[in-house]
């Protein structure tokens, strides 16, 4: 018989409903978990919003203050899907109440709002984990797997793009619902801490630490209309960002992204070239991994596009059989399951706060380092 795992979920948003479903789902297919979610609140600022997300997804009550599933004592972990701005406030006061976290990413705005987040679980030895889910995707797990054992050889490139084309209108205003992303005061920055983290902890966690970096960043609309107040106002995000870094392992790495590629919606793109082969996967095509070997034969080398949904595929033996793909949703399932074998075994579930703070360092390097057109070490330690 498992053990209920009481959530309190903060923000009934686009996140609110990937991690409830992944909630929902895990039991059914991960059955042999020891714990077993329970959709215990919801907390939203609406009432009637609050309500009706309770209704629809099966949480047993509603909440319209964070503070209040926080003192709740039937709450066990507290799941923060705020905006960035929020995050650090919501994660120190539920670390201090002992509740175990999963925050969404980026941790924070920056590295100095985060720090007190890391210490703050540590501290309370809560158990925490944040977001990152890309690396949840069973080819890009396996593309762990593959880089762990060596098959690439020395690595001496990474590359990854993450292109979306949202915000080229210069008539969208910022701040406010579903456009606080544009706002700099909610979001911490633009695409840097929105889009490159995700990049940025794939990145680390496939070629390791990063170690100093070289970026410009771009502010193509320089006013918008603020929501919330009403009036014109500066436009303090980066709409468009690029950087070229040096890992710890000497490797060399460019990375890309902007809201500003008409025609890509979520295109996030990596390849990493080794010495003996190379890896390349693409979001849009989730369930392919590309694969070259240089050792394979000559007369059949070449990219090879493998189908990630056979049963000896990371996760692939929870799902259906061989041939068929799981998506974008399935990546919050797996790292619900992850989180509560974590939490059975008493291990950390990477990524941790710790880790996120990491990404988050790079992420105030690339920012400080286009501002002040200079390369940037960026102070990070990366724990494989
Ligand atoms: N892992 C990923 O791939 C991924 C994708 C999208 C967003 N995110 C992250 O998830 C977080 C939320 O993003 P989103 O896209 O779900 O945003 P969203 O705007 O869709 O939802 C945010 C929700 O938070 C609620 N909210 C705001 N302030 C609140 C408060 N004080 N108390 C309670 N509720 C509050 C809003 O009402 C809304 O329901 C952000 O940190 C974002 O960076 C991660």
């Amino acid at each position: 018989m498992s053990k209920e795992l009481r959530i309190g979920l903060i923000g009934y948003g686009f996140m609110g409903r990937t991690h409830s479903n992944g909630y929902k789902r895990v039991g059914d297919f991960f059955p042999d978990l020891a714990y077993r979610p329970v959709l215990q609140t919801i907390c939203g600022r609406t009432e009637e919003n609050a309500k009706a997300f309770a209704d629809q997804w099966g949480y047993a009550s509603y909440e319209t203050d964070w503070r209040k599933v926080i003192a709740r004592d039937d709450i066990d972990a507290v799941d923060i899907c705020t905006p960035n701005d929020s995050h650090a406030e919501i994660a120190i006061a539920a670390a201090e109440a002992g509740k175990m976290i999963l925050c969404e990413k980026p941790l924070a705005r920056t590295t100095e709002e985060g720090q007190p987040m890391v210490d703050a679980v540590e501290k309370a030895g809560v158990a925490n984990t944040v977001w990152y889910n890309y690396r949840r995707v069973p080819a890009v797990t396996l593309a762990k797997a593959l880089i762990d054992e060596g098959r690439l050889g020395r690595i001496f490139h990474y590359r990854a793009n993450f292109l979306q084309d949202w915000t080229i209108n210069a008539d969208l205003p910022q701040g406010g619902a579903a456009l606080w992303r544009l706002d700099v005061k909610a979001a911490g920055s633009g695409v840097t801490g929105d889009l490159l983290a995700h990049c940025i902890d794939t990145a680390m966690w496939l070629n390791g630490g990063i170690a100093d970096v070289s970026a410009m960043t771009e502010t193509f609309v320089k006013q918008r209309m603020h929501n919330l107040t009403g009036k014109v106002e500066e436009v303090g995000i980066d709409d468009a960002c690029a950087f070229h870094c040096h890992f710890d392992n000497g490797s060399l790495g460019l990375f890309e992204s902007t809201r500003y590629a008409r025609g890509h919606k979520a295109l996030y793109t990596l390849e990493i070239n080794g010495e003996h082969a190379s890896i390349r996967w693409d979001l849009h095509d989730l369930n392919r991994l590309e694969y070259f070997d240089h050792r394979d034969d000559s007369v059949v080398r070449g990219w090879r596009s493998v189908h990630i949904t056979d049963g000896d595929m990371p996760y692939m033996d929870k799902w259906w059989v061989p041939g068929l793909c799981i998506g974008y949703e399935h990546t919050f399932v797996h790292q619900v399951a992850d989180f509560l074998a974590a939490v059975e075994k008493g291990e950390p579930c990477r990524p941790t706060f710790r880790d996120a703070l990491e990404t988050g360092k790079v992420c105030d390097a690339v920012l400080a380092s286009a501002r002040e057109r200079a390369w940037k070490d960026t102070g990070v330690d990366w724990q494989a």
